[in-house]
């Protein structure tokens, strides 16, 4: 682990027990490839929200604030599959066992979603640069094709989507690896009347209902991480998720972002979005001004010894759209003021 790495993972270990270096890649098969309470200046009448208890994954609970994960993982874990079966949905995602006992999504490197994996574990780590705890942990995790497709055996319909869609090079199987999160629910932010109601807490001059403030500031940061990242399929449903305390926003599904060739039209709905939004998180736009393509490389990372995560033009992209960002932003300072901009902490 890099110092660089060490502090943030320090800063960050009160949010995560166990912190995930996501960086560091070996080619071994079965091993892990990769890898201050500031009050919020929302509403006077929302105070933020307490420290929470809750379980991890099963494991003994922890004590949690607001913006805190509430599960454990470690992408230096290497656990390998005991069990697993498909989850059904629209891309190729199954739920897995692990001889640790612990749960996880998994995405494999599948033919109709090629190369998609890699969105789940650069969102990862670029929310980590930027400070927010709002992505789940995700690892890049190379598994023995054979031992994989074994385990999913015990399921006809895993065995078949294994089978037909997972992509395998040289025996192997890249994939992203997400711990499962018990009890996630989703907030249906795409459908009314939340959709709207989420719209004006992030407009200008609208007062936010008492106890909404702490998931308006993340609705704001949702709409500000998905354009920079590009991630064109964040409103189709159940890509936002609420963990069990309702308190923190999880923002699940991110394989449709940092894409070679994302559609236009729908890239163009995410800018829509933050043109209609006026408060942003402070920290959030703190850290975006910071990272320049040069630093997102380094965020990125490699997904295993001379595989870089994502492509120069993907990294350049983010780099842009960064700028873009910070420019729209410092726009509304301009135009309404920094209280009324940077409004959330
Ligand atoms: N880490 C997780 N913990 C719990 N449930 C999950 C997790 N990841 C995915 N799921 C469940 O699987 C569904 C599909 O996963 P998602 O990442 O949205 O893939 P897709 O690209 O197929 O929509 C989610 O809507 C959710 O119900
Ligand atoms: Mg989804």
């Amino acid at each position: 682990m890099s110092l660089r790495r060490r502090n943030s993972a320090l800063v960050l270990a009160l949010a995560f027990v166990a912190a995930c270096d996501g960086k560091k890649a070996t080619p071994e098969t079965t091993v892990p490839a990769t890898a201050s309470a500031t009050p919020s200046l929302a509403s006077p009448s929302a105070p933020p929200s307490p420290p929470v208890a809750t379980t991890v994954d099963g494991d003994a609970a922890v004590a949690v604030t607001d913006a805190k994960p509430t599960w454990a993982f470690d992408c230096t874990d290497t656990s390998t599959p005991k069990g697993g079966k498909s989850i059904g949905h629209t891309s190729v995602v199954f739920k897995l066992l692990l001889s640790s006992g612990k749960k996880a999504a998994w995405k494999p490197n599948a033919k109709k979603v090629k190369g998609r994996y890699k969105g789940e574990v650069a969102a990862f780590r670029l929310a980590e640069a930027l400070g927010i705890a709002n992505v789940p942990p995700a690892c890049i995790r190379v598994f023995d094709a054979r031992a994989a497709a074994a385990v999913l055996a015990q399921s006809d319909e895993a065995s078949t989507l294994f089978a037909d869609e997972v992509i395998v090079e040289q025996g192997k199987v890249y994939g992203a690896l997400i711990p499962w999160i018990d009890g996630l629910s989703f907030w249906p932010i795409e459908k009314e009347p939340l959709r709207t109601e989420a719209r004006a807490w992030l407009g200008a001059g609208k007062p936010i209902p008492a106890g909404k403030s702490d998931l308006a500031r993340q609705a704001s940061m949702l709409v500000a991480f998905d354009f920079i990242t590009g991630n064109w399929d964040r409103y189709s449903g159940e890509n936002v998720g609420l963990d069990p305390t309702g308190t923190h926003v999880l923002f699940i599904d991110n394989d449709a972002a940092f894409m070679e060739g994302p559609p236009k039209a729908q890239l163009e709905r995410n800018k829509a979005l933050l043109d209609g939004t006026d408060r942003f998180s402070r920290a959030f736009v703190a850290g975006a001004r910071k990272l320049d393509a040069e630093r997102l490389a380094a965020v990125f990372g490699d997904e295993a010894p001379g595989r870089p995560l994502l492509s120069s033009a993907v990294t350049e992209n983010v780099a842009r759209r960064i700028k873009e960002l910070v420019a729209i932003v410092d726009a509304k300072i301009a135009a309404r003021g920094e209280a009324e901009t940077l409004y959330f902490r």
